[in-house]
């Protein structure tokens, strides 16, 4: 028997239900009807979509007259996805990598195996500037198919919204076209092989990642270079200017005024802060309103607290201390003082080769001393707010983007614990 139609029930307009979800783990910021425990989960349940956006969530069971018989969701045209009992979580939002480049430094790896630092390394000429000098001699087709074919690599592994840095060009003309391919990704149509996994591309600039070589003995007038420059002319290509503020790289004074400038250009701000060595920079991302601050293993309790005050996310970056062997900040000290903690893969070829948000999940679980909750939230909603999307993605709420990550586990409790294999079936991110 077909339901009659409530009139009293608003009618909602859906164009695609997602049903059979076994486990939908929504990490909302509001309570959802039906949900419970500290991720809102929902067990059976579906989800209701229109023009991309997130309408109804609910029970399976209340979805099946929703959408078979029309009583308030208008079924024309509309597509169901079968989950086929998937635990289903926010897409994982990976919101700092340098995933344009050319080269890698496998050499430089494996000689930081017999004791050389990535500091020596870099103060010798190699390191960033040893991938500057592989993308400045790469044509922009290669550095499209090599970034396209790490976007896959990251979607295969459930990232549905990736940060992307330029800071291997470190010239005008390399770093506009690194922003041209960053802003070309974002715009990748849906390929048949991924239907309805369209990869949200935030472009970051970070002409400040080191000094050229060119520059070396006229560190000045680099950085008159990107402020009086290259920040006015890509004012639009890029969302976040980002420094390197560091010994090997910009000083704090430098990081003040290119930062500044950016945020009167309209740029959004992100530090890499206190990686290497405290260098104030987590105090300087509060100072200027940075939305992020990245690293922070050298950062004082001080700095952190000044962080939280300004409201700016903790961005951790377990790939690195997991490349350099170097000692895992604690995320429970960031989450004790009541900072918004992010995990993120800080994909680069020196310091974190690995696409692989799944992997800073584990990491975050068993070297940073997280929860599994708080590492779904640090890669997800809190990924989001280091991208000021927040209002957008990084949780499954009524009014959100539709971007999805479908799990091939039977419980979202095997996350972390089944470790070092790709539990995502597939992604579903729409556009
Ligand atoms: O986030 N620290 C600076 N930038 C990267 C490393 C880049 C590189 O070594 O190529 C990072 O670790
Ligand atoms: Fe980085």
């Amino acid at each position: 028997m077909m339901p009659e139609p409530d009139p009293n029930q608003p009618t909602i307009q859906a164009s695609m239900v997602i049903r059979n979800i076994g486990q939908l783990v929504t990490v909302a910021q509001q309570p959802v009807p039906g949900a419970s425990g500290p991720l809102q989960v929902i067990s059976n349940a579906a989800i209701a979509v229109h023009h991309n956006n997130i309408v109804w969530i609910g029970a399976n069971d209340d979805a099946e007259p929703i959408f078979q018989h029309d009583t308030h969701i208008r079924h024309d045209g509309i597509a169901i996805v079968d989950a086929q009992g998937a635990v289903v979580t926010p897409g994982l939002v990976d919101s700092h990598t340098h995933l344009v480049f050319a080269g890698d430094r496998a050499e430089e790896f494996h000689l930081r195996r017999s004791g050389v630092s990535y500091a020596e390394i870099l103060a010798k000429g190699g390191g960033i500037l040893t991938t500057m000098n592989a993308t400045r001699h790469a044509s922009t087709d290669l550095l499209m198919q090599l970034a396209e074919a790490r976007l896959n690599v990251a979607r295969t592994y459930g990232t549905t919204t990736v940060e992307v840095k330029t800071g291997y060009g470190l010239d005008k003309i390399t770093e506009e076209a690194c922003l041209r391919i960053i802003n070309n990704l974002n715009a990748l149509e849906d390929s048949p092989l991924h239907p309805h996994s369209h990869v949200r591309v935030v472009p970051t600039f970070l002409g400040a990642h080191t000094i050229p070589p060119e520059y070396r003995e006229q560190r000045g007038a680099y950085v008159d270079l990107l402020v009086e420059e290259m920040l006015p002319s890509f004012v639009g290509m890029a969302h976040f200017c980002d420094v390197f503020c560091e010994r090997e790289a910009f000083t704090l004074e430098e990081s003040r005024r290119i930062l500044t400038t950016a945020r009167d250009l309209g740029y959004k701000l992100k530090l890499h802060a206190d990686q290497l060595s405290a260098s104030g920079a987590a105090r300087l991302a509060a100072e200027v309103g940075a939305v992020s601050a990245d690293h922070l293993d050298f950062a004082s309790d001080d700095e952190l607290d000044a962080m939280r005050e300004a409201g700016v996310v903790a961005t951790l970056l377990p790939g690195c201390s997991y490349t350099l062997r170097t000692p895992y900040p604690s995320a429970r000290r960031l989450l004790n003082r009541g900072l918004h903690v992010a995990l993120a893969t800080d994909f680069n070829p020196g310091t974190s080769y690995c696409e692989n948000m799944q992997m800073m999940i584990d990491l975050g679980m068993s070297a940073m001393g997280m929860t599994l909750e708080e590492a779904l939230t640090a890669a997800t909603i809190n990924g989001a707010r280091a991208l000021a999307l927040e209002d957008q993605i990084g949780s499954i709420e009524v009014g959100k983007k539709c971007e999805l990550a479908l799990w091939s586990i039977n419980d979202y409790h095997e996350i972390g614990y089944h470790f070092g294999v790709n539990l995502i079936r597939s992604i579903l991110a729409l556009r």
